[in-house]
């Protein structure tokens, strides 16, 4: 009989802490759900404490999210406790995830505190977010460059606090596979009362090794595993949600673990993830990646035709991976919109689906007909762009010639306010971008700019990402229209907008 292991997935806390992240609060409320039919066990909705976006978040979702256990990250400091449960507390399940340094590095040039003051700040923290909820996770940052018998006695001060999930960070990605298994083994035979509660482990992946030393902790006693669609998270990311799953899945045999994951609804959460944060997921990517499942060479090609299994490990309709043939004209209706959003996992009330309707009958005319992948793209942009304060409502552009360099001219929008700019530039897409520049007064650098076609032919919706500095932020805006340079000016205005929020 195979053993369950917990899925706490941090997509929306850790995840959202790589660089040029920022989601708004329609944009989280569309990623919980979405996760909440994955299946996930813990939905990590953000860190209350830090901003009022993000507390806003954690609330929304707690009130919106109904099976799955909605956490809140917070420091052991009374105030993020006590901020976290104000957020969380409209929860059908709750759970406060607290934490604190317990490294040498991070005592001495961080928190400037002794260990005795750290295990105190621990046991408090634990017992003020028992004092509120029931679940309470603690996790001692940075354990894995822990003096080990320090890191016994602070864990064994959570569990007589109440603490009822350990965590186990690798915050800066330094352990291998053995050695992190050997770590969890160490804290099963030494902490009092660790077969009490739920051991977890949250890996990092700055050596490439954050799958594998969760599946080697896993090995050693660890239950739960934190991991983020996409591998997202800070600096290299979290270990990565479907490759942790499918390894379990595809493994089973060996491992003798099972989750709780609808492994069909993989691929399309790892799609929202990437359409929303504008990351996009690498091609030769395990599991989600456009090549997982795409065979190149002659001899691969013949013995997959011959016999599936005989170069594929996995069944792409496993996560999900099904031939789309969703076609709507500009005929449809908004129901038929309605029904094929849903099909795809996109629930859009009903004064959005006005909205989306009226941006699908724009493109449907100018394209005739759109794809599966299409209509996605335009609710997700709608879902992307909803609540965000200037819109673009107009532009015009003139290519240039001998005489006259590229101009754009751009009418944005915010509530009763209304500005139209005209401006000049290296190109069409430059001269948009600068148009837009002038009319919000604001300075902004270029650090990326990329550009695919969503599917093929030459009418393809084009889907622009772009990277922004602006004031030492940097931001990801992506956008999406038929022409490139209406969509690079929406992806312009959406990282604009993330600035501005
Ligand atoms: O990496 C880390 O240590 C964290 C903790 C807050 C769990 O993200
Ligand atoms: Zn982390």
């Amino acid at each position: 009989m195979a053993e369950r292991v917990y899925i706490f997935d941090t997509t929306l806390r850790d995840g959202e802490q790589s660089p040029g992240i920022s989601l708004g609060v329609r944009e989280k409320l569309e990623i919980a759900e979405q996760l909440q039919r994955l299946g996930v066990d813990i939905i990590e909705a953000g860190f209350p404490a830090t901003s009022k976006g993000d507390f806003e978040a954690v609330r929304r979702i707690s009130e919106k999210i109904s099976e799955t256990v909605v956490c809140g990250l917070a420091r052991a400091v009374p105030s993020d406790i006590d901020t976290a449960w104000e957020a969380l507390k409209n929860a059908e399940r709750p759970l406060i995830h607290t934490f604190i340094s317990t490294s040498d590095v991070h005592l001495e040039h961080q928190l400037r505190k002794s260990r005795e003051e750290v295990i105190e700040m621990a046991r408090q923290a634990v017992s003020r977010a028992r004092s509120y909820c029931p679940h309470v996770e603690f996790s001692p940052m940075d354990a894995t460059r822990s003096d080990p018998e320090f890191l016994y006695r602070v864990l064994e001060a959570a569990i007589e606090e109440g603490a009822g999930i350990l965590n186990i960070p690798d915050t800066v990605g330094y352990a291998v596979p053995d050695e992190f298994a050997a770590m969890i083994k160490g804290i099963m035979d030494n902490v009092k009362g660790i077969d009490t509660v739920r051991v977890s482990v949250h890996c990092h992946n700055d050596l490439g090794l954050a799958v594998a030393n969760s599946i080697g902790a896993l090995r050693a006693g660890a239950r739960q595993v934190e991991c983020a669609i996409n591998g997202l998270g800070e600096r290299a990311g979290n270990a990565s949600l479907e490759e942790v799953v499918m390894a379990i899945k595809v493994r089973e045999d060996r491992l003798g673990f099972e989750t709780g994951i609808v492994t069909t609804e993989i691929s399309k959460t790892s799609r929202l993830i990437s359409l929303l944060t504008g990351y996009n997921v690498q091609a030769n990517k395990a599991i989600v990646g456009k090549n997982a499942f795409a065979h190149e060479s002659g001899i691969h090609q013949d013995g997959v035709l011959k016999e599936r299994t005989t170069y594929e490990i996995m069944d792409a309709r496993t996560i999900g991976l099904t031939e789309s043939d969703i076609v709507l004209g500009k005929h449809s209706g908004r129901h038929a919109l309605k029904e094929q959003l849903e099909r795809l996992g996109h629930y859009l009330e009903e004064d959005e689906l006005d909205e989306a309707f009226k941006r699908f009958k724009e493109l449907a005319d100018k394209k005739g007909s759109l794809s599966g992948d299409d209509i996605e793209a335009v609710a997700l942009d709608f879902i992307r762009t909803e609540g965000q304060e200037w819109k673009l409502s107009a532009y015009e552009v003139h290519s240039g010639g001998h005489q006259a360099p590229p101009s754009a001219t751009v009418t944005l929008e915010r509530e009763d306010e209304r500005v139209t700019e005209r401006a000049v530039g290296d190109g069409m897409v430059d001269a948009a971008c600068m148009a837009i520049r002038e009319a919000l007064g604001i300075k902004a650098r270029l650090i990326s700019f990329s550009i695919e076609a969503i599917t093929g032919g030459l009418d393809a919706l084009g889907d622009v990402t772009v990277q922004l500095d602006i004031g030492g932020r940097v931001v990801v805006g992506r956008g999406v229209a038929t022409d490139v340079v209406e969509a690079s000016a929406r992806a312009y205005l959406n990282a604009v907008n993330k600035v501005i929020r």
